[in-house]
C-alpha cells in the first residue's frame, strides 16, 4: 500500500473561498462557532444530547462502551428506528406533512404523507410477519427506486429484521453472493423498474439469483406496473412468490414496533474490499440513527418547510442515511426519482427541482460533471431560484466542476458542502456546515463536531499529507462485517493501535486545517462515486475460459473520477482478438454488474511481477495513466513492462 502521489497539488493552492452568505448564516442551524464548543469538550455528552431528541422505548443510561475495536452506544436504551422515523411525527402538524414526493422515470408520480407512510409501512411489516419474518432475520432487498423500497427497509426496522439492500444494478451472481453471505430467507424485488426509458428485468434477474442459492423461501414481488410485468413476462413460482399488493392488502396498519436494543443491526450493506468478495457492513439501531439524523439536520441545514433531494440510488449507503433515515428522522420531505437524468431529455433532474420546488440538492461529481458536459443551457431552462443549499460526495470534486455547480445550479446564492463518508462510517465525517464554514473548492473542509479526524504516516505519526484515521469512535460507526470478525479487525483497526480507524483513504492537510481527499490508497477503485474491488473483477476475469491471469487498475476518467483498465493474459493457444475483448467486457457486466464493466482489455503474454511473483499493479497504474515507469528495479523481467507501455500507447 502506498499513499496516492501529490497529483493535488495544485488544489492546495486553491486561493478561492467562499463565506456563508449572510442571508444564509443569519438562519442556520448552525451559525456561530460556539455552538460546537460542547462537541470539543464533551463529544460524548454532545452525542448523547442528539440521542436524546430520539424517541426510546426505554431510555440510556451509558453513552459508549468503547473497548478497541468494539464500541457500544446508547446500549442499555431500547428504540425503534421506524417508529422515529414516522410514528413520532404523527400526533403534531408533521401528521399531514408530505414525506415523500417520488417520480417515475415515465413521469408517473406518487405522494405519501407521514401518515400514509405510517400505514404502508405497518402493513407491509404485518406482512412480513405473515411470511415469518422475526426479529434479527435478514430480508434481502432487490428494487428499483420506488417508494416500496423506503417502505421496505422501514418495514424491517418496525419488527427489528435486518435488511439488506442489494443495488438493482446487480447481476443475479452479485445478488446470489450477498443473499448467501447473510443468509436472507426473504427476497423483496420488483417485476421491473424504468431506465432510461427501458425496463430492467429485475424479477428476472432475481430468478436467475435464486437458482444458485436456496437459502430465499419467499419473494415478494411489487408490480411496477402491469405493463412493465407484461414486457418482462414475469412468472411466479407458486409457494414462494408472492405480490406484494396480495401481501398488503388485508393486512392491518397496526403494527406494533418492535423494542429493539441500541446496538442490535439495522441492516447489512454489502461494499467492495481489497479480497475478491465483498464485505457485510453492519450497522447498528441507537447511534446509526443519532448521527443520521444530527448529519442530516446540520449538514444540510434542514428546515421544515426544506424540499430535500438526494438523487443517490438506496441500493447505496447514500441512499440509507439520506434519502431514507436521517430526512425521515427529522420529519423532512423527501424527493426520490427512479430513473436516469438524461430521460428523456438532459433537464430531466431541473425540471423535477422546479416542478416540487426543491431547496437541498445533494448529488454526485460524476453527475456533476456530465451536466456540466451537457451545458448550461439544460439548468438554464428551469427557475432553480427555490435552491438555497447544494452537497456532493462520493469522490473528490475537481474545482472546475465546483464552480460550475455553484454558478450553474446554486446561482452563486448557495452554499455548498462536500461530504466525506463512507459506507463504513454509517454518516457524514468531514464536511463544511454551510452556516458557519468557509469553503474552497475540492475540499470536504473539517470533521463535523464531535469526529476527531487526523492524518497519520505508517508509524503512525501526525502529518500533513497521509493516512486519513479516525481517533475517536462515533455512533454511527459500522459494528462488525457479517460473520467475519477478522476481517473487520485486520482491514480497520490494524494498521496502527487498535482504537485507531483506518479510512483506506489518502488526504492532504493544508494551513487552515482543511482536509483534501486524494482517494484510496488500497487496491479499491472508485468509479462514478462507487467502490470496485480490484480482485472482484479480476476474479470475474479469470473464471472465462479464454484467461489465464488479469490484474486490474483504476485510470484517471473525467467523467467518472476513475476507469478499469485490465491487463489479460490468455490461456495456450487462445488467440486475441477484438471479440475477445468485448466477450470479456461483457463477461464482466454479466457477473458483477455494469458498473463494474472494463473500460480497456489489454492482452499481454506477461504481466510485470517482483522476483517473488507479485503483480507490480503501481508499474501498471503508471502504464495506463501513460505517465513515466517509475521505479522499475524489483522486477523480475524489466522488459516485460517495456513492451507493455508500448503497446499501450498504441492500442490503448
Ligand atoms: O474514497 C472516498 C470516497 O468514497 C469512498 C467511500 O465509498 P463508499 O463507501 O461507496 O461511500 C460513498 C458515499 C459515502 C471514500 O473512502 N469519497 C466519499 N466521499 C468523498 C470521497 N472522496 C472525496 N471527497 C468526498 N466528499
Amino acid at each position: 500500500m502506498t499513499p496516492p502521489e501529490n497529483t493535488f497539488d495544485d488544489l492546495l493552492t486553491e486561493e478561492r473561498t467562499f463565506d456563508p452568505p449572510e442571508e444564509f448564516r443569519a438562519k442556520a442551524h448552525v451559525r456561530d462557532p460556539e455552538q460546537l464548543e460542547r462537541a470539543k469538550s464533551d463529544p460524548e455528552g454532545w452525542w448523547a444530547e442528539w440521542a436524546r431528541q430520539l424517541d426510546w422505548f426505554k431510555p440510556f443510561h451509558e453513552v459508549l462502551d468503547w473497548q478497541p475495536p468494539r464500541a457500544r452506544w446508547f446500549h442499555d436504551g431500547e428504540l425503534n428506528v421506524a417508529h422515529n422515523c414516522i410514528d413520532r411525527h404523527l400526533d403534531g402538524p408533521k401528521r399531514n406533512k408530505a414525506a415523500l414526493i417520488w417520480e417515475g422515470e415515465p413521469g408517473d408520480t406518487r405522494t405519501y404523507t407521514y401518515w400514509d407512510l405510517h400505514r404502508e409501512v405497518s402493513r407491509l411489516a404485518n406482512g412480513l410477519r405473515s411470511l415469518g419474518v422475526e426479529r434479527g432475520d435478514r430480508v434481502a432487498i432487490y428494487l428499483p427506486m420506488i417508494p416500496e423500497a423506503a417502505f421496505s427497509m422501514l418495514a424491517c426496522a418496525r419488527i427489528g429484521a435486518i435488511h439488506s439492500v442489494v443495488f438493482g444494478g446487480f447481476s443475479p451472481e452479485s445478488l446470489a453472493d450477498r443473499i448467501d453471505d447473510a443468509d436472507a430467507r426473504v427476497l423483496i424485488t420488483a417485476d421491473g423498474g424504468y431506465r432510461r426509458g427501458n425496463v430492467v428485468p429485475l424479477k428476472r434477474n432475481a430468478d436467475e439469483a435464486l437458482e444458485r442459492t436456496d437459502r430465499v423461501e419467499k419473494v415478494v414481488v411489487v408490480a411496477r406496473g402491469w405493463n412493465v410485468s407484461r414486457t418482462t413476462g414475469t412468472r411466479m413460482v407458486p409457494d414462494r412468490d408472492v405480490w406484494y399488493h396480495d401481501l398488503v392488502e388485508d393486512q392491518s396498519a397496526d403494527c406494533p414496533a418492535e423494542s429493539m436494543n441500541a446496538e442490535d443491526p439495522l441492516f447489512v450493506l454489502y461494499t467492495s474490499g481489497t479480497t475478491g468478495r465483498p464485505k457485510g457492513i453492519v450497522h447498528s439501531t441507537g447511534g446509526y440513527l443519532t448521527q443520521a439524523m444530527a448529519t442530516t439536520r446540520w449538514v444540510f441545514d434542514l428546515r421544515d418547510e426544506d424540499v430535500y433531494w438526494c438523487t443517490a440510488d438506496v441500493g447505496w449507503i447514500t441512499g440509507h442515511t439520506y434519502i431514507v433515515y436521517g430526512p425521515l428522522a427529522n420529519g423532512a420531505t423527501v424527493v426520490m426519482y427512479e430513473g436516469a437524468p438524461d430521460f428523456p431529455r438532459r433537464n430531466r433532474f431541473w425540471e423535477i427541482c422546479e416542478k416540487y420546488g426543491v431547496t437541498v440538492f445533494y448529488t454526485a461529481p460524476t453527475a456533476i460533471r456530465a451536466f456540466m458536459g451537457w451545458g448550461e443551457e439544460w439548468p438554464g431552462r428551469h427557475d432553480l431560484s427555490r435552491l438555497r443549499l447544494l452537497g456532493t460526495v462520493g469522490e473528490p470534486i475537481n474545482p472546475e466542476a465546483w464552480m460550475w455547480y455553484r454558478e450553474h445550479i446554486g446561482g452563486n446564492r448557495c452554499p455548498i458542502v462536500d461530504t466525506w463518508w463512507q459506507t463504513e462510517t454509517g454518516s457524514i465525517l468531514i464536511t463544511p456546515l454551510p452556516g458557519v464554514t468557509t469553503t474552497r473548492p475540492g475540499t470536504a473542509t473539517k470533521p463535523f463536531p464531535g469526529i476527531s479526524a487526523t492524518l497519520l504516516n505508517e508509524g503512525g505519526e501526525e502529518v500533513d499529507s497521509g493516512y486519513l484515521a479516525i481517533t475517536r469512535p462515533w455512533p454511527s460507526m459500522l459494528r462488525g462485517i457479517w460473520g467475519d470478525d477478522e476481517r473487520f479487525r485486520e482491514t480497520y483497526w490494524s494498521k496502527w493501535d487498535e482504537g485507531t480507524y483506518f479510512a483506506g483513504d489518502g488526504a492532504k492537510r493544508d494551513a487552515q486545517g482543511n482536509f483534501w481527499i486524494l482517494g484510496r490508497v488500497d487496491d479499491t477503485l472508485n468509479v462514478a462515486g462507487h467502490r470496485i474491488g480490484t480482485m472482484e473483477v479480476e476474479s470475474a476475469l479469470v473464471e472465462h475460459p479464454a484467461v489465464a491471469e488479469a490484474a486490474v487498475v483504476g485510470r484517471t476518467d473525467e467523467l467518472k473520477g476513475q476507469a478499469i483498465a485490465a491487463f489479460v493474459t490468455l490461456r495456450e493457444g487462445r488467440p486475441r482478438s477484438e471479440e475477445l475483448v468485448v466477450a470479456l467486457k461483457e463477461h464482466v457486466a454479466t457477473k458483477i454488474g455494469a458498473i463494474a464493466r472494463p473500460a480497456d482489455i489489454l492482452f499481454t503474454s506477461d504481466l510485470p511481477k517482483t522476483r517473488s511473483g507479485k503483480i507490480m499493479r503501481r508499474l501498471l497504474r503508471d502504464i495506463a495513466e501513460g505517465k513515466a515507469l517509475g521505479d522499475t528495479t524489483t522486477l523480475a523481467d524489466p522488459a516485460v513492462v517495456e513492451r507493455l507501455k508500448e503497446r499501450y500507447e498504441q492500442e490503448g
